[in-house]
């Protein structure tokens, strides 16, 4: 088995080929990533001179390269990690993440129709959903909720699954597509919310937490979300969407002051700053269609499994100081200078 993974090289598509080059050794990996800032081939350097895994830099937007990996490899299958993932960043310039996020989608569909996978697995985000109220805890999204994302970036998440399903529809292409709630773990990004307060943390700089800490999102551990992934991607049913949760929701005030006493910080670290435009206020997923077909939940308690990040954060400094010490600083001056001074 050939599987195609796209954006291997950044946080969940890394710790997804890790986890199956351990799972299948019989199986070939192939990985296509354009490294743009969030992409790190340190987080595959162990694996990057294994018999059975190939990497290629490229964008897939660029369809005769797609063309030509699907020529030359022949993948079984297609899994479509690689996007423009930080939703502040889609604020500032949304139009990368629609080239990306829905015309690459468009590229790999087309391709995987060409060559004929047997599927094409799109990883998608609870985000489309949109937003729930926080006083209704009884209120979560279903596989079968409507789309109603509230920034570029889960809009244009949305519409790649849209198309997913088209083409499902209209040409036959084998898709299945898994909507996840929020991933932390190692090899995360640290613009996203839980490495950047761990390494604010480490570096005693303020922790900025947007508008009154009470958004909630629902946590799931990337080593659950891969699993997941893993068995929708062997047994689920064509053209099928697949919620991926943690139920476990938190809100952010909370997660940041669990960072802080696990660091043994001073919570005179938090910073109240002006709030995400468009702040979606929770997000919350029932997950009874992975649990009752397949028997899956996730296992990784949000205790264990937040510890075990923080150590590894600890462990791979080099890991992150090499990020902060380069672009990284210009993005964290645009995004928080301002903030952090009012
Ligand atoms: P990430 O930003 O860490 O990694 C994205 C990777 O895609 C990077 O390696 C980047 O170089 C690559 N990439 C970007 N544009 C590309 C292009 N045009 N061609 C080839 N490669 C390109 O993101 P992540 O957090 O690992 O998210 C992976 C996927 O999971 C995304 O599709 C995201 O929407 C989805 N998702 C993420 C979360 C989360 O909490 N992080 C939750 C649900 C779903
Ligand atoms: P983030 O990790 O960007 O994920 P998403 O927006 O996709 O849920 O943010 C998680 C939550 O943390 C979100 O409610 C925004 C908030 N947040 C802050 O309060 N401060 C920050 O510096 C960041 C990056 C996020």
């Amino acid at each position: 088995m050939t599987i195609l993974v796209t954006g291997g090289a950044g946080f969940i598509g890394s710790n997804f080929i890790h986890y199956m080059m351990e799972k299948y050794p019989d199986y070939k990996i192939v990985c296509i990533d354009k490294l743009t800032y969030a992409g790190n081939l340190r987080n595959l350097e162990t694996v990057l001179d294994k018999k059975n895994f190939r990497f290629i830099k490229g964008d897939i937007c660029d369809r005769e390269l797609v063309y030509r990996i699907f020529e030359e490899e022949k993948p079984d299958v297609v899994i479509n990690f690689a996007a423009e993932s930080h939703v502040d960043r889609s604020i500032e310039s949304p139009d990368i993440f629609l080239k990306t996020n829905i015309l690459g989608t468009q590229v790999l569909l087309d391709a995987s129709r060409k060559y004929n996978v047997k599927r094409f697995h799109q990883v998608s985000t609870d985000e489309v959903y949109g937003d729930l109220p926080l006083d209704r805890s009884d209120l979560k999204f279903t596989e079968s909720s409507p789309l109603r994302p509230s920034s570029p970036y889960s809009a244009s998440k949305a519409s790649a699954d849209l198309l997913v399903l088209a083409y499902h529809r209209t040409y036959g292409v084998p898709v299945t597509i898994s909507r996840c709630s929020n991933n932390y773990g190692p090899y995360q990004f640290p613009e996203k919310l839980i490495p950047l307060m761990i390494i604010n943390a480490l570096n005693d700089r303020p922790l900025p937490v947007y508008g009154d800490g009470r958004n909630v999102r629902d946590w799931i551990h990337v080593k659950d979300h891969c699993e997941a992934i893993d068995i929708i991607i062997h047994r689920g049913k064509e053209g099928e969407i697949y919620n991926i949760g943690g139920e476990n929701e938190r809100a952010n005030i909370d997660v940041v002051r669990m960072i802080l006493r696990e660091l043994g910080k001073p919570e005179s670290l938090i910073r109240f700053v002006k709030d995400r435009p468009g702040h979606d206020r929770r997000y919350a997923l029932d997950i009874s269609r992975m649990k009752k077909e397949f028997g899956w939940s996730p296992k990784i308690s949000f205790e264990e499994g937040l510890k075990s990040t923080i150590k590894w954060y600890l462990e791979n400094r080099s890991w992150w100081e090499e990020i902060i010490n380069g672009e990284y600083m210009n993005y964290y001056e645009r995004m928080y200078g301002e903030r952090l001074k009012e």
